[in-house]
């Protein structure tokens, strides 16, 4: 061909698919407004109008092709029209096409836009009426290009079914074609601008051309089905499948059976059946016949030729005589692979077949001929046992396994099974395609999933029972099924003879209870101790667990009892950090398998009797680690003030800091709601009016009372609205310089404060708080408490005001400096201390999300305090 027509031809064939693309893109346009009703009845009328005409496609397609079986023809175009219809006449494809109330979601269908459909000679009228009737249902125009074997018999069918779409109203260009199939047309068209997705049927070349179009594509790639019969099958229907689906439109199935494996039990008899069916069993001089003709020698693949012609017909050109009424060649294979030309894709009546020794030999047969051209596409089994069919389902690379069933007609869905009726056979990565499951008009659409804001349920924790008052150790008397006592405790609890009045209950019970005392926890209790107590515990064996002392008792004896009831548990993966507790990657150990857990606070501070929370201390490191998870919850907490009379002054300014910082975190929270909000103002209220009292007389009873009470209720808050980045700022510096926990807190609540009530840098996300509202929040909480909040700013600088003069009444230090901690190590630490904090999990909810170097200036401030 001269330069000059050559490039005449390239401009005519760019131009005409710049216009059909211009066309489709109308059509597109015109389609976004037709209704589920337009279309379904476009749909129908195609499909009425197929079902007049599938006998004359079936002959023209015959006729045009040479190839195939014009009966198998007709039925190939009734399932492409009647069944494929049928999938698609109550099939939502138009706007909302699935609703949930419940959560406030909807989905919407959407074109997917132009499609280029690549239509293979196998099927040249068929595959037209199935893509056609899924783009129309889908509102999708659609461009063909033909075989170049089937272009008449593709036109024609394309035509009518378009004529029959506009007839019921679908835009004019809705179904068009390529007036000559070219190479360099097909490429032009996949990667035009206005194609938006190919739907490629054809060989692997044509699937791989699509995927390189650079364009979205569901292809379908080529098949090498093995089929194995195990020597459990029923062997005369087996036969009869097999033949039924290898002689299906003269094996241009992708589908249909290309190698048969046999178990040598069996084997004499299956072949005997097949010959009296008419196989016919080639001789090793036949068999290299054959692969003349069938193999093309510089590929060793398939020679297009033979694709789809009668047995006889293939003999005869192989010069290999056999009887007229021949249905399946038959070649006896030793292996598979390149050295085994006939072991590849046939696409034709003929058939490889292997005598397997073993069902492993079978299976790794079948596994190589998959992995010989078939990879991702099917593979077929009969067999009676379950357990093998399970084996060869777990075993083979294919998108459909078909079980005692013809593997042609198994594969296109419907007849056989349930899988959805198709053309267009998925064979996913395997085969190197997007999707592997039969292709139906879903394929075919934009989903868009419309979601409603929906809040998760919140959940409200509290211990089942919680005694208070004074004496209420007393329950211990009464506390059903206390068997073994396990009691963890400090050693001032037993100095303090609080162990004793314990004892003294436990024994008053009408049943002798055997106990034991662990009392080594000590303050910001370690890793090492919590192991030595759930070791100990493993040796008693207890059903109860009784922690008898201040927030570390409580934490420590947390942790031993989740370790005596799972002793595998992990302490390095139970502490890794959850954004939601009940989404966590770890399960926390299901705990009161073994015991239940009282909690006893003998100081007034961490709320730990009524919390989900336990802080472990790796000693080493310097870091503290915050346990959570609901299972650690007490199942009772007795809050007997008698407990706390007995608590060092300091110890009790710092804990009752703690307390403070609880219930001012809880009602900034992301999480603070209408429930804990009473609980807090109460436990702020009851702290600002007792602490100072008990503080300056440790005998004083009532102020010793209200503050353990405030102490629990403020647990109750946080252990339900969680806290903040107070807590984490106290964890990191709490830990590397050994401050106390409550004096460390209250060094940083009032820079805290001031920070949270500033507008964020960052939002916190959490669905249930809509907007922030920590400032707002404070100034509300500063005029409950009756201080001058005329304004916010104003509310907000009392309450700091009020916190700093409660600290400066218990004579606490308001800066690290005043903790004798040197300023170049506290510098050093800094970074390290901020990081610590970005991971400690109470950042989450705080009500602004802090970046790093936020928290570093607020560590900054805290040296000197305010
Ligand atoms: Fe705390």
């Amino acid at each position: 061909m001269a330069v000059e027509e050559k490039m005449l031809q390239q401009q005519q064939t760019v131009s005409m698919i710049d216009r059909l693309a211009a066309n489709a893109a109308q059509a597109a346009t015109e389609f976004r407004s037709f209704t589920q009703e337009m279309v379904d009845e476009i749909v129908k009328q195609m499909a009425i109008v197929a079902l007049e005409n599938h006998d004359k496609f079936a002959r023209m397609a015959v006729e045009e092709t040479n190839r195939g079986l014009y009966e198998d023809k007709i039925t190939k175009n009734m399932f492409a029209t009647e069944m494929i219809y049928h999938t698609l006449r109550t099939l939502k494809t138009v706007g909302i096409i699935s609703e949930n109330n419940h959560e406030g979601s909807y989905e919407i269908a959407e074109p997917v836009g132009v499609i280029a459909a690549l239509v293979p000679v196998t099927n040249p009228t068929s595959t037209v009426i199935y893509k056609s009737l899924i783009s129309m249902k889908t509102r999708n125009p659609i461009i063909f290009s033909f075989h170049p074997v089937s272009q008449k018999s593709g036109r024609f069918t394309a035509a009518l079914l378009r004529e029959a779409a506009v007839r019921a109203g679908a835009p004019e260009n809705c179904i068009q074609w390529l007036e000559t199939t070219t190479l360099d047309g097909i490429n032009m068209l996949m990667k035009h601008p206005k194609v938006s997705l190919i739907l490629a049927t054809g060989g692997s070349g044509m699937v791989k051309a699509a995927y390189s179009s650079g364009k979205p594509a569901i292809g379908v790639g080529p098949g090498n089905v093995p089929c194995y019969f195990e020597k459990t099958a029923n062997i005369k229907s087996s036969v009869q499948d097999l033949i039924m689906s290898k002689t299906y439109d003269n094996g241009m199935i992708c589908a249909s059976e290309q190698a048969l494996i046999i178990d040598k039990e069996i084997y004499t008899e299956v072949i005997t059946e097949m010959i009296a069916n008419h196989c016919y069993f080639l001789n090793e001089e036949e068999r290299k016949q054959l692969e003349k003709v069938a193999i093309k020698e510089e590929t060793r693949f398939l020679n297009p030729m033979i694709v789809g012609l009668p047995a006889f017909k293939i003999a005869q050109m192989a010069g290999i005589e056999v009887p007229f009424d021949t249905k399946v060649l038959v070649v006896e294979l030793e292996g598979v692979g390149p050295k085994y030309p006939l072991s590849c894709e046939k696409l034709s009546p003929v058939l490889a077949c292997y005598k397997a020794n073993s069902t492993e030999e079978a299976l790794n047969l079948a596994e190589a001929i998959l992995e010989y051209g078939g990879l991702g596409h099917t593979a077929s089994i009969h067999t009676a046992n379950d357990q093998i069919v399970e084996q060869y389902a777990m075993r083979m690379r294919a998108g459909r396994i078909l079980i005692n069933t013809p593997s042609a007609q198994g594969a296109t869905g419907n007849v056989y099974n349930d899988l959805l009726p198709t053309l267009t056979l998925g064979t996913g990565t395997y085969g190197g395609n997007s999707v592997s499951v039969n292709v139906g008009a879903m394929h075919l659409l934009n989903i868009k999933k419309v979601a409603k804001r929906n809040n998760n349920a919140q959940i409200l924790r509290t211990p089942p029972q919680i005694y208070y008052r004074k004496n209420s150790v007393q329950a211990l008397e009464i506390i059903p099924d206390i068997k073994k006592a396990f009691i963890v405790t400090s050693p001032s609890s037993v100095k303090n003879g609080y162990v004793d009045k314990v004892l003294h209950f436990l024994t008053k019970r009408p049943d002798f209870v055997h106990y034991e005392v662990f009392s080594e926890v000590e303050p910001d209790p370690s890793i090492e101790t919590v192991m030595a107590g759930a070791e100990l515990m493993r040796h008693a064996k207890p059903n109860m667990i009784i922690a008898l002392g201040g927030g570390s008792v409580l934490d420590a004896a947390k942790a031993m009892w989740l370790f005596y009831e799972d002793s595998e548990a992990n302490f390095n993966t139970l502490k890794l950090k959850t954004l939601n507790p009940r989404k966590r990657v770890v399960t926390y150990p299901k705990l009161r398998e073994k015991a239940k857990f009282i909690a006893i606070p003998t100081t007034s501070g961490t709320g730990s009797e009524v919390t989900s929370f336990a802080v472990i201390t790796d000693k080493k490191a310097n870091i503290k680690y915050p346990l959570s998870d609901p299972e650690l919850l007490p199942d009772v907490a007795i809050i007997d003030p008698q407990f706390s009379m007995t608590v060092p002054k300091e110890i009790t300014a710092d804990t009752g800091m703690d307390v403070l910082t609880h219930a001012l975190e809880a009602f900034v929270s992301v999480v603070a709601n209408d429930f804990t909000d009473g609980q807090i103002i109460k436990a702020i209220q009851l702290v600002f009016k007792y602490l100072p009292r008990a503080y300056r007389d440790g005998s004083d009873e009532l102020a010793r009372e209200k503050m353990h009470y405030a102490s629990t209720i403020a647990g109750l808050a946080f252990n339900n609205a969680y806290l903040g980045i107070n807590h984490s700022l106290a964890h990191a510096v709490g830990a590397e310089f050994n401050i106390a926990h409550g004096r460390a807190n209250a060094i940083f609540l009032p820079l805290v404060i001031r920070f949270n009530a500033v507008k964020p840098t960052k939002f916190t996300p959490f669905a249930g708080y809509e907007y922030y509202k920590a400032d707002k929040r404070y100034a509300e909480l500063a005029k409950m408490l009756e201080l001058p909040a005329r304004t916010t700013e104003e509310g907000i600088e009392s309450l700091i005001e009020a916190v700093i003069n409660l600290a400066r009444e218990l004579d606490m230090p308001l800066s690290v400096e005043e903790c004798r901690v040197s300023q170049p190590v506290y510098e050093s630490k800094i970074t390290e201390m901020a990081l610590h904090a970005v991971h400690d999990p109470d950042t989450n909810v705080n009500p602004k999300r802090p970046l790093t170097r936020e928290l570093m200036e607020i560590l900054r401030q805290a040296y000197k305090g305010v």
